[in-house]
């Protein structure tokens, strides 16, 4: 019986533990997670998220503080099209958050950086081409771009230093949207180093519509290798979503797969960013407490606990403190849901929004909680403590699970 520690990630010459820990924002892949796994030889993962939030917390600046203060005068304004980011700024943060993050790096593993085009930031292709380029500038070791169809985020940085030597990937969930990809990057010369196939079970956003129960990962899995077998292309496939175990890993190293990447197991590990408190309710979470709901105003699915904060919370759109869901012209859908519910409840205090939710503010505070699928399986993946309250793991001790278990089995912590 094979573990999932028989196979080897190969880029190029260098071979890795073919485990992925998967981008997690705003801050939940922290850097001490994306770190343990390159300790350990895999490969672990960033985000760029909210990243000047993110500075703020981990290096004491104040660009959110000064963000408000520079567009206070437009709070009670449903037009957000004044609210921009200051380029530079951007460049700061990221430069902090990757070049502290690199400088930490020990072991045979890497670092990578998840960069999310839905970020749009009232300036899509200004504000990406920053997070990219300085991403690179302060020697990240990979980029996966996630969450859009990202046509021309590498014809964005083909004229970087490092657009040949860094990592570069994708994360699809279908073969059509890495065909369309591969179409239209083709001018810059240059494949993808590596392809993450993400299923419907996935925590965070999903690249299905709310039709997403039809799709089965192993399913799209195997139409993306005979694709790229037939083409002749040989980009390492990635599966993602609903791993729970190194056996379902291995299932998919055994089709082909180069690596899996992993997420949901990790989000109650001690170096995960999630508040402790937050942690018990993954841990508590029965199948039930799990949906897939519209509320995310990028306009994807997203799968979340029914408990999670967020949803119905009708506080006021924060885009002059955040504002990273605005599009080219300064709207999010959130702001419409928000106005909405204020029109039908004249005076009121307070509304509830159900329709779409404040993503920003709720994944700054910790308070939309999005998970994979099976979180409701956690609670088999640790012992009950005496308080009723369940032990929470270290990433090692989850990576070497993932890594040497075999016969579906899961190792509790000692
Ligand atoms: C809490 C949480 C947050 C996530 N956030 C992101 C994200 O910001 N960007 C992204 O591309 N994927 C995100 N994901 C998806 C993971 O990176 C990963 O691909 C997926 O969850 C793997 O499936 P698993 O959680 O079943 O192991 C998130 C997943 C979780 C559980």
């Amino acid at each position: 019986m094979k573990k999932l520690d028989d196979f080897r990630l190969m880029f190029g010459q260098r071979e890795f533990v073919p485990i992925m820990i998967g981008g997690m924002g705003v801050d939940i892949s922290t850097a001490a997670l994306a770190l343990e796994a390159a300790r350990l030889g895999g490969i672990g993962h960033i985000s760029d998220a909210m990243i000047k939030t993110v500075s703020d917390r981990r290096f004491d600046t104040n660009y959110v503080k000064e963000k408000l203060k520079r567009y206070k005068f437009n709070v009670a304004n449903s037009d957000k099209s004044v609210v921009q980011f200051r380029l530079e700024e951007l460049a700061e943060a990221t430069r902090l958050h990757v070049g502290k993050t690199m400088e930490q790096v020990r072991g045979a593993g890497m670092v990578f950086i998840n960069c999310m085009e839905k970020l749009t930031m009232n300036a899509p292709r200004e504000t990406l081409a920053v997070r990219m380029r300085t991403a690179l500038d302060a020697g990240i070791d990979g980029i996966t771009l996630a969450a859009g169809l990202h046509l021309g985020s590498f014809a964005m940085i083909e004229d970087h230093p490092r657009f040949r030597d860094a990592k570069l990937g994708i994360i699809v969930s279908s073969v059509r949207a890495l065909q369309l990809f591969i179409r239209k990057s083709a001018r810059t010369n240059r494949l993808p180093d590596y392809v993450v196939v993400e299923g419907p079970l996935a925590g965070g956003h999903l690249g299905f519509g709310m039709d997403w129960a039809k799709y089965e990962l192993s399913t799209i899995v195997a139409e993306v290798l005979a694709w790229l077998k037939n083409e002749k292309l040989e980009i390492p496939v990635i599966p993602a979503g609903g791993i729970f175990t190194g056996t379902d890993a291995v299932r998919y190293m055994e089709m082909g797969a180069a690596g899996v990447q992993v997420a949901t197991r990790f989000t109650v590990s001690d170096e995960c960013g999630l508040p402790d408190k937050v942690k018990q309710e993954y841990f508590k979470a029965s199948e039930d407490d799990i949906e897939v709901n519209e509320t995310s105003p990028t306009g994807y699915p997203m799968r979340m606990l029914k408990s999670s904060p967020s949803i119905g919370a009708g506080i006021r759109p924060n885009c002059e403190a955040y504002g990273y869901l605005l599009d080219a012209t300064g709207n999010c859908s959130y702001i419409t849901a928000y106005n909405k519910a204020v029109e039908a409840n004249p005076g009121a205090k307070k509304v509830s929004v159900m329709e779409k939710t404040c993503l920003c503010t709720h994944m700054r505070n910790f308070d939309c909680w999005t998970c994979g699928h099976y979180t409701y399986r956690l609670k088999d993946t640790t012992k009950k403590r005496e308080d009723g309250g369940y032990q929470s793991l270290t990433a090692e001790h989850i990576f070497k699970d993932y890594q040497f278990s075999i016969d579906n089995q899961i190792a509790l912590p000692a």
